[in-house]
């Protein structure tokens, strides 16, 4: 028989408060009540959405994996309330780990550190690392605190789709497969978290995000490494990390070229959604008149163009177009982790 809708709970929660709103609290109760029993649900952060489970009880982590139909070799992150839940759940707790949960959290940054004998092997895809974070949107730290559970949550969406930064996005990817929606609002940096090995020397990052190589480096006060190879040109170390991943459903190209290709994909009838920060360009001014063409202006700073990346290729997957076109946004360091989603959104 199939199973319900999730309730969406609406836990408002204004930025200034320190307690939650009457019916976060409630919605917050209702939350433990689940992951105590073994539930699923999704949760609000900073970055995306994330599937909650308790991380000590390996068989509700093995319903995240059946309901996003994630390979079992994927690992998943380990959220915490603090530092001291992070030592609790390690086996070590390296220098770079220390300085970079100490300066960082609760915040965007997830550390891979030796895992400790509390962790079920079903969270590390039987690793002898963890990847631990402390987020930093309120709703999720007064779950996490509340129930005294340190919470496995991937990103709330099917595998390989895109990313959820919206309570809608998750009920339409995960829908009767979960318990328990928490809506609190759309998150803030739109982008998943920034993951760094900090069990080599020097630590490595190993997906790019919201947190910059130059922002860690000052943290830990030396050299941070980039990912051994590009997920196109190699192996990356981080386990399970496919190419193909956050994908929209629509075909994604990102371009440099990109007027001159959105002209020739509308001059063959198809119908395009073309992302580009460029609307004054007299090129894009000349295409806008076609009916076929849907321009959406993106922001030209990387972050604000990571915060609406998902949201907006969520809205575009509902359009019934042939194609997405993306400007190819810089090379450079601050544009690494937009570029690296774009890459993974591209590659079929
Ligand atoms: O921002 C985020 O990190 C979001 C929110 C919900 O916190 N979570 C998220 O989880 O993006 P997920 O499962 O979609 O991505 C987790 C990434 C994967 O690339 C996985 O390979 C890597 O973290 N990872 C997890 N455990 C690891 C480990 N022990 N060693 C190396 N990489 C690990
Ligand atoms: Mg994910």
């Amino acid at each position: 028989m199939a199973r319900p809708l999730p309730p969406i709970l609406r836990a408002p929660w204004s930025a200034d408060a320190v307690d939650p709103s009457p019916p976060a609290a409630e919605a917050i109760d209702r939350a433990v009540e689940i992951l105590k029993r073994g539930g699923l649900v999704a949760i609000p952060t900073e970055t995306v959405y994330g599937l909650a489970a308790d991380a000590l009880d390996a068989e509700a982590v093995a319903g995240i994996f059946r309901a996003k139909g994630r390979p079992s070799t994927n690992p998943i992150i380990v959220h915490v309330a603090d530092v001291a839940m992070a030592m609790s759940l390690a086996g070590q707790w390296p220098a770079a780990a220390e300085a970079i949960a100490t300066r960082f959290w609760p915040g965007p940054v997830t550390v891979v550190v030796p895992r400790g004998p509390r962790i079920p092997d079903i969270v590390t895809a039987g690793g002898a690392t963890v990847a631990l974070r402390c987020p930093a949107h309120p709703l999720a730290r007064r779950l996490i605190a509340d129930s005294g559970l340190p919470l496995a949550a991937p990103s709330a969406n099917r595998s390989e789709a895109v990313s959820p930064t919206t309570a809608h996005h998750v009920l339409e990817s995960l829908g009767n497969r979960i318990d328990l929606i928490l809506d609190g609002g759309p998150c803030a940096k739109g982008i998943e978290s920034t993951v760094i090995d900090c069990t080599t020397s020097p630590p490595r990052i190993l997906r790019p995000g919201p947190l910059s190589r130059a922002e860690l480096e000052r943290a830990v006060g030396g050299p941070v490494a980039w990912p051994e190879a590009t997920e196109a040109e190699g192996p990356l170390r981080s386990p399970g990390q496919q190419a193909r991943h956050y994908a929209p459903k629509t075909p994604l190209e990102m371009r440099a070229d990109a007027s001159d290709r959105v002209a020739a994909l509308v001059g063959e009838g198809r119908r395009v959604g073309w992302l580009t920060s460029r609307t004054d360009d007299p090129d894009v001014r000349r295409l806008a008149a076609s009916r076929d063409l849907l321009i959406v202006p993106m922001p030209a700073d990387p972050e604000s163009f990571a915060t609406r990346l998902y949201a907006t290729l969520h809205a575009l997957d509902q359009r019934q177009l042939d194609c997405i076109v993306v400007d190819e946004p810089p090379d450079t360091e601050t544009w690494r982790a937009v570029r690296d989603r774009l890459h993974r959104a591209a590659t079929r």
